[in-house]
Order: C-alpha cells, then sequence, then structure tokens
C-alpha cells in the first residue's frame, strides 16, 4: 500500500465534502484536527498513518449524512480506504476508530479501544476548546437561531462558574454541559497537557463576558 497516495486522496475527497461548511465542521476543523492528532499521536507512539486517516475521516457521517444511523459514518470511512487503494485490514481498523468517535449524542460515552481512536478523540476534543471553542461554539448555536445568552433563562452562579443547563438553551450554557468538562476527560497525557490552556482561557473568557454584560468593567 502507498501510504501517501491513500491519504493524499482521502484528503481531496474530505476537503471537497466539507468546504464551506457553515457550523464548525468545515474543512478546516478537520484540519486542525489532524494536525493535532499527529502532533499527539506522535508523542503518545501511536500509528500515525492510522491516527491521519482516522481525523480525516472522524466527522464523515455529519456531512450530508446526518441522521441517527450510526453505522454511515464507518460505512463511508470503510468505503472511502477500499476505493483509494487501502486494504480490507487498514479499512476495518480506520473505521472503527471513526466509529468509536464519530458519536457523541445523548451523552453517550463511547468505549475507545485502541491508542489511535483515543488520540484522534483528544485532538477533536481540543478543537471544541479554547478561543477556537468559543468560535465554533457561538457558531454553531447561531446555526440553531440560539441566543447567545440569557440571564433569565440561564442563570448562574459567576464566583463558581456553575450553572444549569437547559436543551434549547443560549450557547453560553453548551460551556457547562460540555466544554468545560472536556479537559478531565482528555484520554492521553499529551492530550491532557494540551487542554490546560484552552481550558483557562475559556474561564477567562466567561468571567469578561459576564463582567461586560453586568457592565463591571466600569464600575
Ligand atoms: P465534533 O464532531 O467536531 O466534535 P460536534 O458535532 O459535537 O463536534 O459539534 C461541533 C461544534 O459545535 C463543536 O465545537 C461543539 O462544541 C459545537 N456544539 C455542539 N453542540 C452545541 C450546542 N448545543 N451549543 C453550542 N455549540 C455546540
Ligand atoms: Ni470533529
Amino acid at each position: 500500500m502507498d501510504k501517501l497516495a491513500i491519504v493524499s486522496k482521502i484528503e481531496i475527497e474530505v476537503k471537497c465534502l466539507f468546504e464551506g461548511e457553515g457550523t464548525g465542521h468545515d474543512w478546516y476543523h478537520i484540519d486542525r484536527v489532524r494536525h493535532n492528532a499527529l502532533k499527539i499521536g506522535e508523542l503518545e507512539n501511536a500509528d500515525l498513518f492510522l491516527v491521519e486517516l482516522g481525523a480525516l475521516l472522524h466527522d464523515i457521517a455529519d456531512h450530508k449524512f446526518h441522521g441517527n444511523d450510526l453505522s454511515v459514518g464507518p460505512a463511508r470511512s470503510k468505503e472511502l480506504i477500499l476505493k483509494n487503494g487501502g486494504d480490507e485490514n487498514l479499512a476495518n481498523r480506520v473505521s472503527k476508530i471513526v466509529s468509536e468517535i464519530s458519536y457523541k449524542g445523548a451523552g453517550v460515552e463511547t468505549t475507545i479501544s485502541s491508542l489511535e481512536a483515543a488520540v484522534v478523540q483528544d485532538a477533536d476534543r481540543l478543537d471544541a476548546i479554547g478561543a477556537i471553542g468559543i468560535a465554533r461554539a457561538f457558531a454553531y448555536g447561531g446555526s440553531k437561531n440560539r441566543e447567545i445568552y440569557n440571564p433569565t433563562k440561564n442563570p448562574h452562579l459567576h464566583d463558581t462558574f456553575l450553572a444549569y443547563a437547559e436543551d434549547d438553551g443560549a450557547t453560553i450554557n453548551h460551556f457547562y454541559e460540555k466544554l468545560l468538562l472536556l479537559k478531565d476527560r482528555m484520554q492521553t497525557a499529551t492530550g491532557k497537557k494540551m487542554s490546560i490552556k484552552r481550558h483557562s482561557f475559556m474561564e477567562k473568557f466567561l468571567e469578561t463576558f459576564y463582567d461586560e454584560w453586568n457592565l463591571g468593567e466600569s464600575r
């Protein structure tokens, strides 16, 4: 198998599918996840070929193939790998990575069974936090017509960053439902380390956000 050729063909296909997507799942998300996954994978001694393909294909089911069919992403990954010169074994291994990290509905935590899947999941989670994570959250919220914040619907305790979440609440809720929890859910030591700065930035962001909202800066 010509590894380089497989990666570059799959990259071209994925790029075509994701270019210009407006809800935080654009090609650049895939590309950032790929780069961070390779960085983490290198330090964690993972198989970088599997990591790169897993990262490129990790959101493949999210694009144009929505719905609750969990088999779409893995099946599509397998198909793409076979079509682009990969063998059955490679196709199965990558599709397993995709199946383990692609679905995150209803708070379900899927089991991660390989180092490579852990690496890709960490890279995907890193892209959901920090400055980029903040931008993606508001882009996603806007795409669902959600308010950025609503103090009457979403009371919070400024000091402790506690808030209660509502299903269809403002985007700020998503920080408490998910984004602030990701740091402690990282799977690899390298991923954990990389999440710290991004996590503090989100805390700082929220602090400043509430401060400005309450006109704290003029006090
Ligand atoms: P990915 O598949 O890239 O891990 P998701 O499909 O879960 O991410 O979400 C894509 C982006 O949209 C992420 O940055 C995520 O934080 C954000 N997002 C998902 N659900 C919400 C929500 N309810 N409110 C705001 N942002 C959200
Ligand atoms: Ni993703």
